[in-house]
C-alpha cells in the first residue's frame, strides 16, 4: 500500500490535462493515503530574502519560526511519501512558476539534502516519482524540453532518482493530436499500471 503525494501545478487546478492524468494514476495505484497539494489554489509564496533568512536564521524570531514551519510542513508531505505524483503543464516554455516556488521551500540545507566534500547529497531516497508533463506542443527529447531535465535534476538533488515521466502533448495542435496525445498519455499509464486497463 502507498502513500501518495500528489502535487497539482496546472493553473485549472483539477480541470488542468495534467491534473486529470495524474488523478488516472492516483485512482489506479493502490494508495493507503494520498495527500492533494494544489498550488493553484494554494499558491506557496515567492522566495524571498526575507524567507531564506528564515531558513538560515541560527536563533529564529517568532515570524520566521512560521516561516519554517511552512516549510517543514511542505517538507514532511514529501518524506511521508513513498510516492509523489507530479502534474507539470507547460507554461511558456518552463515550469509553472507555482512549481518554482513551491521547490525552493522544499530545499533545505541540512534538512532534505546536504552538502559533503563530494558535492550534494539528496536526503529523501527511496521515492518513487510520476510526472504527467502536458503541452500544447511536441517537446519531448528535444533541447526545446527545458522542463523534464530540470525537474529530474531537481528531484535528484533531494535524493528522488526513480522519475518516470508521461508526456501529453500536442494537445493545442488541434482535436485529433489533443486526442492522440491523451491516449498516448493513457497508455503509458496503463503500461505503468496494469490494472489500470
Ligand atoms: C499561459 C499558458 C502558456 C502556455 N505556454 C505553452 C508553451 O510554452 N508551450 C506549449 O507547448 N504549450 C503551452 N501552453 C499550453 C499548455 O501547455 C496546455 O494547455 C497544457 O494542457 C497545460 O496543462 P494543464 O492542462 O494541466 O494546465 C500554454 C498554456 C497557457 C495557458
Amino acid at each position: 500500500m502507498k502513500n501518495i503525494l500528489q502535487v497539482n501545478t496546472s493553473i485549472l487546478s483539477n480541470e488542468g490535462q495534467s491534473t486529470r492524468l495524474a488523478d488516472d494514476l492516483v485512482r489506479a495505484l493502490d494508495a493507503a493515503e494520498v495527500v492533494v497539494r494544489d498550488l493553484a489554489k494554494e499558491p506557496v509564496p515567492h522566495l524571498d530574502a526575507e524567507r531564506f533568512g528564515a531558513f538560515i536564521a541560527k536563533q529564529r524570531t517568532a515570524q520566521q519560526d512560521a516561516v519554517v514551519a511552512y516549510s517543514d510542513k511542505l517538507i514532511d508531505e514529501l518524506k511521508r511519501a513513498d510516492t509523489i505524483v507530479l502534474g507539470l503543464p507547460m507554461y511558456n516554455f518552463g515550469v509553472p512558476s507555482t512549481l518554482k516556488a513551491y521547490f525552493d521551500h522544499v530545499a533545505r540545507a541540512g534538512v532534505t539534502f546536504r552538502y559533503t566534500e563530494k558535492g550534494a547529497v539528496g536526503l529523501l531516497t527511496g521515492k518513487k516519482a510520476y510526472v504527467f508533463a502536458a503541452r500544447g506542443g511536441i517537446y519531448a527529447g528535444t533541447s526545446r524540453d527545458t522542463q523534464s531535465p530540470y525537474v529530474r535534476d531537481f528531484l535528484a538533488f533531494l535524493g528522488i532518482t526513480d522519475v518516470e515521466f508521461v508526456y501529453a502533448e500536442g494537445l493545442a495542435m488541434g482535436d485529433a493530436s489533443r486526442e492522440a496525445g491523451l491516449s498516448k498519455a493513457r497508455n503509458s499509464i496503463e503500461r505503468l499500471v496494469p490494472a489500470f486497463a
